[in-house]
C-alpha cells in the first residue's frame, strides 16, 4: 500500500518537464511484437504499465533494455503466444497483445485484461473486428484461445470510438492480407502516435486522427526509432495543481493543440494560459470559477481521465458546477472521498452526474484512491487542502505518473510518498 502525506497551502510555481505518454507508449510497445529487428524507443515514462509491457514482451522473446526513458527492444522471433495470467491481469492495455499475436503468430492465449475499476470495460469490440478480419476466438471461462488461419483486412465499423479497440485492430491488420477499413475509429492523438510509429516500422496506416482508418497490410515490419508523444493527461494534472493552489506553473516538452480540450476549461475557470509551441504556462486566480456543465466525451471533447482532477478543482471553485462522466459507467470513488475532505459534491443518475457545490477551502483528510486519475484527484485536493490530508493508494497512481510526488515537491508541492 502506497500513502502519500500531502501539507497543503503551498502554491505550486515553478518548471516542469512532462515525459511521454502511458497510453501513447503502451500500443507501441505491444506493436514491437509485430516487427523483426531492434527498435528504440525514446521519451518512454518510467511506471508501472510500461513495465509489466515489458516483461510480457521479455515473456514473447524478445530482448529488452530499458535505460533512463530509452526503452530498446530487439524481437528475434516470438517464442510464445500466450500472455500470463498475472501480467495480463494487472493492465488494460493488455488486451493489446491479442491483435499483435494475432497479426504476427496467428494465434495468442489470453484472460480477460486488468485495469482500472471505472466501469465494466468490456472487449466486445475488439473480439467483433478481429472476428471480422478472420480469427477465430474461443473463451473456456478462463482464457481467451484465438486463432487465425488468414488474416483478412475487413470493414468494420466501431459502435463507440473506442481507444483500444481502434488500436487491438490496427495491430492485426497491419499484417493482415489486404485491407481493413475502421469507421468511428478513436481519434485521439495518442492513435496518431501510435500510426506514426507503425508507419515508420513499415506499416500502410492512413487516416488516424479521422474517425476512418484504413490500414493495407504488407508482409512484414522492420525496427524503428521512435519518440512517444507528451503525456496529455500529466499535462492536465500538472496544470491542475496550479489551478488549485493560486500557482503559476510552467510545462515544458508538451503538445498544446493536445490539450485544448482541458486548457480552455481552464480558462473557463478564471486562468490565465500562455501557449508556444512546446510550453504551456498557466498562473491561476485566487479563487476558480465554476464550469456550469461540463461533459466527457471521445476526443475531440472533454477526456474523461481529466473529469475526477477537475472535480477537484471545482470543489473549491465560486459557484456550483456540474460534470457529466459520459464514457465510464463508474468512475465516480473520488467524490465521496473528496466529501470527507469537506467538498459538497452530490451524485445524480446513476453515479455519472456530479453537482459541485464549490467550498471556499477543503480540509486535510485520510482518504483511499479508487483509481489512477481519482488517486491523483485526491492528491491535487489535498494540495490546496487546509491541514495534512493522507491518500492511500493500492499503487493506482504509479501505473500512470512518473514521480508525481517528487515532481510536485519540485514546485513547491509538500508532499510525500511512504511505500
Ligand atoms: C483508453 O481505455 C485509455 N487507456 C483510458 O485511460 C481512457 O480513459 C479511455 O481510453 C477513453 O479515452 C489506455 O489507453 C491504456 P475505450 P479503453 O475502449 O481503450 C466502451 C487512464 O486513466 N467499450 O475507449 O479501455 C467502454 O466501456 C485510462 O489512463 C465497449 O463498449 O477505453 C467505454 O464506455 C483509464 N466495448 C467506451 O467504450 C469495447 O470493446 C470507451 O472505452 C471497448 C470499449
Amino acid at each position: 500500500m502506497h500513502k502519500y502525506r500531502i501539507r497543503g497551502g503551498t502554491r505550486i510555481r515553478g518548471v516542469l518537464n512532462v515525459g511521454g505518454g502511458k497510453n501513447a507508449a503502451l500500443p507501441i510497445i505491444a506493436a514491437l511484437v509485430l516487427s523483426e529487428g531492434e527498435s528504440v524507443i525514446h521519451n518512454c515514462p518510467r511506471i508501472a504499465d510500461i513495465e509489466v509491457s515489458i516483461e510480457i514482451l521479455r515473456h514473447l522473446g524478445c530482448r529488452t533494455d530499458f535505460a533512463g526513458n530509452t526503452l530498446t527492444v530487439n524481437v528475434q522471433g516470438i517464442t510464445a503466444t500466450d500472455i500470463p495470467d498475472v501480467l495480463a491481469k494487472k493492465m488494460r492495455s493488455s488486451i493489446l497483445f491479442m491483435g499483435a499475436l494475432l497479426g504476427k503468430c496467428r494465434e495468442v492465449s489470453i484472460c480477460s485484461p486488468g485495469g482500472c475499476n471505472i466501469g465494466l470495460r468490456p472487449i466486445d469490440l475488439h473480439l467483433h473486428g478481429l472476428s471480422a478480419m478472420g480469427a477465430v476466438i474461443e473463451d473456456d471461462g478462463v482464457t481467451m484461445h484465438g486463432k487465425a488461419d488468414t488474416l483478412k483486412g475487413a470493414f468494420i465499423y466501431l459502435r463507440e470510438a473506442s481507444v483500444g479497440a481502434t488500436e487491438n485492430l490496427m495491430l492485426a491488420a497491419v499484417l493482415a492480407e489486404g485491407e481493413t477499413t475502421l469507421t468511428n475509429a478513436a481519434r485521439e492523438p495518442e492513435i496518431v502516435d501510435f500510426a506514426k510509429a507503425l508507419n515508420s516500422m513499415g506499416a500502410i496506416v492512413r487516416g488516424a486522427g479521422t474517425s476512418t482508418i484504413r490500414i493495407t497490410g504488407v508482409k512484414k515490419l522492420h525496427g524503428t526509432t521512435h519518440r512517444i508523444m507528451p503525456d496529455r493527461i500529466v499535462t492536465g494534472t500538472y496544470l491542475m495543481s496550479a489551478a488549485i493552489t493560486c500557482g503559476d506553473l510552467t510545462l515544458n516538452h508538451v503538445n498544446p493543440s493536445d490539450v485544448k480540450a482541458i486548457t480552455a476549461n481552464l480558462l473557463a475557470m478564471g486562468c490565465r494560459i500562455d501557449e508556444k509551441p512546446a510550453s504551456l504556462r498557466l498562473r491561476a486566480p485566487r479563487v476558480p470559477m465554476a464550469i456550469p456543465h461540463l461533459i466527457t466525451e471521445a476526443h475531440p471533447g472533454f477526456p474523461t481521465d481529466m473529469q475526477a482532477p477537475f472535480v477537484a478543482a471545482l470543489a473549491t471553485a465560486k459557484g456550483v458546477s456540474v460534470i457529466e462522466e459520459r464514457i465510464f459507467e463508474s468512475r465516480a470513488a473520488h467524490a465521496a472521498e473528496l466529501n470527507k475532505m469537506g467538498a459538497r459534491i452530490t451524485l445524480a443518475s446513476d453515479e455519472r452526474v456530479f453537482v459541485i457545490n464549490g467550498r471556499p477551502r477543503l480540509h486535510g483528510a485520510v482518504v483511499e484512491s479508487g483509481d489512477l486519475r481519482g488517486g491523483a484527484a485526491l492528491i491535487l485536493a489535498g494540495l490546496g487542502a487546509e491541514g495534512e490530508t493522507v491518500v492511500t493508494d493500492k499503487g493506482y497512481v504509479a501505473r500512470g505518473y512518473d514521480g508525481l510526488a517528487e515532481n510536485l515537491r519540485s514546485v513547491g508541492g509538500e508532499i510525500w510518498l511512504e511505500q
